[in-house]
């Protein structure tokens, strides 16, 4: 069947706006109605393994990296990630009881199947997170999650992030149960704060006027630089790929720890600074990165939860997020993340759905 942009102006927004639905109909597709409880495909199970080993490019891998806070968190598992191209030139260490999970949109990246086939007969079980479940990953994995986002035809990748992160959260918590990390009514909680996310993203992408308004600003400089502790440390990771892939913008992002180990040098008037800093327990630190960028007077475009915006007092540039458990965050704030990169693109008038030089699918090496 053919795809259309439903009334939108590229795909990419179209498949934006698509992300709550999304994640809610991958929501009810994984859990049983009756009970809330999970209901992940045959074969997803941790009883046996004693790590998790998570491979991806672009994209996808920043999905396990937010995946890794979760693993850790939920499921007290140890968890290693890598690029699929360095991981299988590295000569991994890999044990009997490992778990190889690959992400991939496509099932067909050159880098994540070589990965995939590299490590096959290594470890204990393959699982593949596609979106594609006919592609070569999928057919090549022991099991497979399919994140069940629909075509996505947009270069840049959206609501495939948000509905990997979903998929990568439901596998969190079921590893959580395995391991007998988490009971019935910890997982009660968790799915309550899961389902709440589809709501919060509807709100998040409510801001159109604020992302167009500071997407103006961006549109002029040359650089931007992206912050965010713990799984926002990857928000910005995506945010600054968003912004490269579709206005051609240099954009870099840090853990906001290690400001002063080097991009504070960059900062000047001219630099924004976007901020990821929803009022969680690492907020504090964050701001404190905040400050000492104020103070040096970066451009600084703060995203925080309206708690946040009155602890962080004066601030340029502030766009209030829906407050969201600490724990689905990232499922919220992909969306500037995406809003501001793509307004920033309409601003500058690149082609949003066909960026230059980049390719849908990278199945060559
Ligand atoms: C390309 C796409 C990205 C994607 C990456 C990984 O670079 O432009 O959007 O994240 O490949 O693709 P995959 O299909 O494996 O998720």
């Amino acid at each position: 069947a053919t795809v259309d942009k439903s009334g939108h102006r590229h795909f990419m927004a179209k498949e934006m706006a698509e992300q709550p639905s999304i994640i809610q109909k991958a929501l009810a597709a994984y859990t049983n109605e009756a009970d809330g409880i999970l209901n992940l495909p045959e074969g997803v199970q941790f009883n046996d393994i004693r790590r998790v080993v998570m491979v991806a490019c672009g994209t996808a891998f920043y999905a396990c990296q937010v995946a890794k806070y979760w693993f850790e968190q939920i499921a007290r598992i140890p968890v290693e990630i890598d690029i699929a191209s360095e991981f299988r030139y590295r000569d991994p260490v890999l044990e009997r009881d490992d778990l190889l999970i690959v992400v991939s949109q496509s099932g067909e990246t050159a880098d994540t199947l070589a990965a995939l086939r590299h490590v096959a007969g290594h470890v204990r079980r393959t699982l593949a997170v596609v979106n594609v479940p006919t592609s070569s990953i999928a057919r090549e994995a022991d099991v497979v999650m399919p994140i069940l986002a629909g075509p996505e035809i947009g270069v840049a990748s959206t609501k495939a992030f948000t509905a990997q992160l979903l998929s990568l959260l439901l596998l969190a918590a079921k590893a959580g149960l395995d391991r007998g990390k988490m009971n019935a009514d910890d997982l009660t909680t968790l799915m309550s704060e899961i389902q709440a996310a589809p709501g919060l993203m509807s709100q998040a992408l409510d801001r159109a006027q604020e992302y167009a308004r500071i997407a103006e600003e961006l549109a002029e400089s040359d650089d931007v630089l992206f912050l965010g502790r713990g799984a926002m440390f990857p928000m910005a990771l995506e945010a600054a790929l968003k912004l490269k892939e579709i206005s051609y913008i240099h954009a870099e992002a840090y853990a906001a720890g290690e400001l002063k180990h080097g991009p504070i040098a960059l900062i000047d008037k001219t630099l924004p600074v976007v901020i990821f800093a929803p009022r969680d327990v690492l907020f504090e630190k964050t701001i404190s990165n905040m400050q000492e960028v104020m103070a040096r007077h970066g451009q600084v475009i703060l995203l925080t939860d309206a708690d946040g915006a009155k602890l962080a007092g004066e601030v340029q540039n502030v766009i209030v997020m829906p407050k969201a458990p600490t724990i689905v965050a990232p499922l919220i704030y992909a969306i500037p993340a995406q809003m501001l990169a793509y307004n920033t693109a309409l601003a500058r008038g690149t082609d949003v759905d066909q960026p230059r030089n980049l390719a849908k699918s990278v199945t060559v090496e």
